[in-house]
């Protein structure tokens, strides 16, 4: 899973008036946008997310400041580091997800592909690891 978490450079139409970046549903990113929320104001010690979702895919963009996002799928870990408000992250179903070292400026922008359900967040880590090793075993 984890290698289908991937960095999406997004189409700029910057000009002399400033920058504009675009996303678009099914365009850009591999699914409709259902879901839009943002998160600021995180002090650098937080640790957002720690959580996987049974079925909401999410594009992960700072479009101020910066954080980091590690992902896990229960064998592999890699870490994203969002600086740049062209530059998204793509983040299939089911990948453990951390978001941390937030600077003061940081506005960390989520679009999801699912409305939102608390049923199918999956906060608990080790709950998650016996999810996906029944997954792997089917
Ligand atoms: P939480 O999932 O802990 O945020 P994050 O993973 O980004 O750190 O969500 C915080 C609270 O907000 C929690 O009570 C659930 C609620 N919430 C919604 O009602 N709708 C949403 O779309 C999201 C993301 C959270």
């Amino acid at each position: 899973m984890i290698e289908q978490c991937r960095s999406i450079e997004f189409p700029q139409k910057g000009d002399e008036r400033g920058h504009l970046v675009i996303v678009e549903g099914n365009q850009d990113i591999p699914f409709e946008i259902k879901r839009v929320f943002y998160i600021y104001g995180s002090d650098q010690d937080v640790i957002r997310g720690r959580h996987a979702n049974y079925r909401s895919e999410f594009v992960l963009i700072n479009v101020a400041g910066t954080s980091k996002v590690k992902v896990d799928d229960g064998t592999d870990q890699k870490i994203y580091h969002l600086d740049r408000p062209h530059i998204g992250i793509y983040l299939p179903k089911l990948v453990w997800k951390d978001m941390y070292d937030f600077s003061e400026d940081s506005v960390l922008l989520c679009l999801a592909s699912e409305h939102y359900d608390a049923d199918e967040y999956i906060r608990d880590y080790n709950a998650y690891l016996e999810i996906i090793k029944e997954k792997n075993k089917m």
